[in-house]
């Protein structure tokens, strides 16, 4: 599996710095409040497993899966949300989390659902965005690191559901695609 690495982008001691980080600036944002942190599975797992153990607010979690990719690297143009979330979100004050910002197109459609729902507040945190991509317009609250218009897996990120267990963000050999 590393043998398929052709960059490390972002090592484990870089990211880890910055989700807590990214930890302080959440709980400065939330004080006096309890957040209910939905995360966008699968791809933001890790950032979300690591983000929460920098969060000294009080929180509940949930989980949001959202259908984008199968086994390529280009996203379908309108994502759909799959199953339903648990928790009640009316008058709560929601923190979306996901893995990447790319053409925005999943977490806009997520943020619509939820703002229909009549939470108190809502907001964003992505360990990564790559603004280059935009289709739907998008600006989340918290960004971890803006990276280039590169496809990279690890920490949660994955090419056709693998890779995803590597412990940094890096790229792949581009004959790993082919
Ligand atoms: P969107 O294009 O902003 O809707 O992002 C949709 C989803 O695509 C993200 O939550 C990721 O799971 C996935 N994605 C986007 N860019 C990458 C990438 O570079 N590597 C792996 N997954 C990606
Ligand atoms: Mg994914």
């Amino acid at each position: 599996m590393t043998d398929d690495i052709q960059e490390i982008l972002l090592d484990e001691e870089t990211i880890s710095q910055r989700v807590s980080a990214l930890g302080a600036e959440i709980d400065v944002h939330y004080e006096g409040e309890e957040i209910l942190l939905i995360t966008l599975l699968d791809g933001a797992i890790v950032f979300t497993a690591d983000l929460i153990r920098n969060l000294r607010r009080p929180l509940r979690l949930d989980c949001i899966r959202v259908s984008s990719y199968g086994d390529s690297t280009s996203p379908e143009s309108s994502p759909r949300i799959l199953g339903n979330l648990r928790a009640e979100v009316e008058g709560r004050h929601v923190l979306l989390v996901d893995d990447i910002l790319d053409t925005g197109n999943t977490l806009s459609r997520v943020q619509n659902e939820i703002l229909s729902r009549n939470p108190a507040s809502v907001h964003s945190c992505v360990l990564l965005d790559k603004p280059a991509r935009r289709e739907t317009p998008f600006k989340a609250d918290w960004i971890g690191f803006s990276i280039p218009d590169h496809f990279v897996v690890g920490y949660g990120l994955d090419y056709a559901g693998r890779y995803r267990q590597l412990p940094h963000v890096a790229l792949l050999k581009p004959e790993v695609y082919s």
